[in-house]
């Protein structure tokens, strides 16, 4: 991983933008990824201006690796005063492009975070094609709820916690 990378991650992860429970959401989205098991939810809030719908805010939750953290952060103050359609074009590095080139470990970070973002933009259409990834797009509201909640075999997402170390 270069320097100049592993830098600028760290540094939007000392303060990261936009990260908790969005209580009156109008849209959420989650994702997990089965390779790695991070999981990143994201909740969209809208309002009308211009006679136009646009994203007021956006907040996420991630349990997850840094990049992801950082992705996320940088991503829910990009698609602010976006239209639905046009936060939905937008690419994971395009939505991450402060981090500036990604290690190719690296890219199904922000692939999670464009993922979660689709799956808020379009629950419905997530819904008739559902990716291997995805686990729910709906309740329960929050991210660790979904981790109570959902056995394994149900969300295809395997979490195994070892002692005396946290998920990064
Ligand atoms: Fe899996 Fe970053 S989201 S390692």
């Amino acid at each position: 991983m270069s320097e100049d990378f592993h830098k600028r991650v760290e540094d939007s992860i000392r303060n990261p933008k936009n990260m908790g429970e969005m209580t009156d959401a109008d849209a959420i989205g989650t994702v997990g990824s089965p390779g790695c098991g991070d999981m990143v939810r994201m909740w969209l809030k809208y309002k009308v201006e211009n006679g136009q719908k646009i994203i007021d805010k956006a907040s996420f939750q991630s349990f997850g690796c840094e990049t992801a953290i950082a992705a996320a952060s940088l991503a829910t103050e990009l698609i602010r005063g976006k239209t639905p359609e046009e936060a939905a074009n937008m690419s994971g590095s395009e939505l991450a492009a402060d981090l500036g080139p990604l290690p190719p470990t690296k890219i199904h970070c922000t692939q999670l975070v464009e993922d979660a973002l689709r799956s808020a933009l379009a629950p419905g259409k997530e819904a008739s094609k559902p990716t291997s990834s995805e686990i729910k797009a709906d309740s329960p509201s929050s991210l660790i709820d979904s981790l109570n909640s959902d056995s394994p075999k149900e969300s295809g997402v395997k979490l195994v916690f070892l002692d005396n170390e946290s998920p990064s």
